[in-house]
């Protein structure tokens, strides 16, 4: 096993071969620039370190690994068109800096490319991996399409946005480990439980981007902060917030609006989620999930130091401000 930075090293270069110049120009120029802005790469650095948990060279993995990137970096160019989000990474959404149509087809030929890695690995790995790919697929679209009839829904309860997120985000973190184990040949049981760790660990992760999108740092951030509360996106901090206070109504009421100037809107609510104690609960339910998800590594029968590694990673997502 190597360390951390190791993986994103290999996987970026990797990606560096991928991402050639291709026409039409306008096709592919949107896409590469989303793959090629950066990110933290977790969910490909998963495919590799989990590759080698159960005992396979990473570079039989890195097909797998790209595929994954290939298609989150998907979602994310489609996601920023249904949020109206101005900014990723520091730099403009792909739909800004060209157009909606753009963003679109751009979007839709990377879901194909994504598919398409598949085709690089034996008979028998393609399929197990294209299946996977395709329920995972679905239900991040499934996942996608609650997050967004919740926005105009007044009546969403915890257990509700918990499938969302689990769906629309978790998922695929566990897919991203479960293809790293499926390329290593591993058992059934271990491919499970290596699922089951990236699932809870990627509920974490979104109840902390959800966090981050609130109370992140407008110049480390990447996004825009305060875009949840201008889309009156039903989060944790949301959902928290209105069973802590004793009157909603204000709360309530900035979330059925959508304003024309939201700074004011956005200072409200954030003080609501400070004072109320929801943010942080939501600070106790992202230590809940992490934990949750080291539950499952004592199930494993994995060495002590593969271990560590994975708790490390886990502990370090739990630390962002990105
Ligand atoms: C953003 O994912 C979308 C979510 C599921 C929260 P990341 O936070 O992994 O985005 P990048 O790839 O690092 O930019
Ligand atoms: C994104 O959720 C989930 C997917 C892209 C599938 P968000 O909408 O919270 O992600 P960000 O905050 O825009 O990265
Ligand atoms: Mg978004
Ligand atoms: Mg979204
Ligand atoms: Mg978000």
């Amino acid at each position: 096993m190597q360390n951390i930075e190791f993986y994103q090293d290999a996987f970026v270069s990797h990606l560096d071969a991928f991402t050639k110049h291709r026409e039409p120009e306008n096709l592919y120029t949107p896409a590469n620039y989303i793959l090629k802005l950066g990110g933290k790469r977790l969910r490909p650095v998963l495919t590799l370190m989990s590759a080698e948990i159960f005992n396979c060279d990473y570079k039989e993995a890195l097909d797998a690994a790209l595929s994954i990137e290939v298609f989150h970096n998907f979602s994310l160019v489609h996601d920023d068109i249904m949020d109206d989000a101005p900014l990723r990474r520091g730099k403009e959404t792909v739909h800004e800096k060209w157009d909606l149509n753009t963003g679109i087809l751009s979007g839709d030929a990377m879901l194909i490319l994504a598919y398409q890695l598949f085709e690089n690995y034996p008979a028998a790995i393609f399929q197990d991996l294209a299946k996977l790919f395709s329920k995972t697929a679905l239900e991040v679209c499934e996942g996608q399409q609650y997050d967004i009839d919740f926005e105009t829904r007044d009546d969403v309860t915890i257990p509700e946005y918990l499938k969302m997120i689990e769906y629309k985000t978790a998922v695929l973190v566990g897919a991203a480990m479960k293809m790293g184990a499926i390329v290593a040949n591993a058992n059934e049981e271990d491919q499970n439980n290596i699922y089951e760790f990236g699932k809870n660990l990627g509920v974490a992760f979104q109840l902390q981007d959800d966090y981050l999108d609130a109370f992140g740092d407008p110049k480390t951030f990447g996004k825009q902060v305060g875009g949840d509360i201008i889309e009156n996106k039903k989060t944790y901090l949301y959902l928290k917030a209105l069973e802590y206070t004793d009157d909603s109504t204000e709360l309530e009421y900035l979330f059925s609006i959508s304003a024309k100037d939201n700074t004011d809107k956005i200072a409200t609510v954030k003080q609501i989620f400070e004072e109320s104690g929801s943010a942080n609960a939501t600070k106790e339910a992202i230590e809940l999930y992490t934990n949750k998800a080291f539950e499952v590594l004592s199930n494993m029968t994995i060495s002590e130091d593969k271990k560590q590694l994975l708790r490390a990673f886990g502990e370090s997502l739990m630390n962002r401000n990105v």
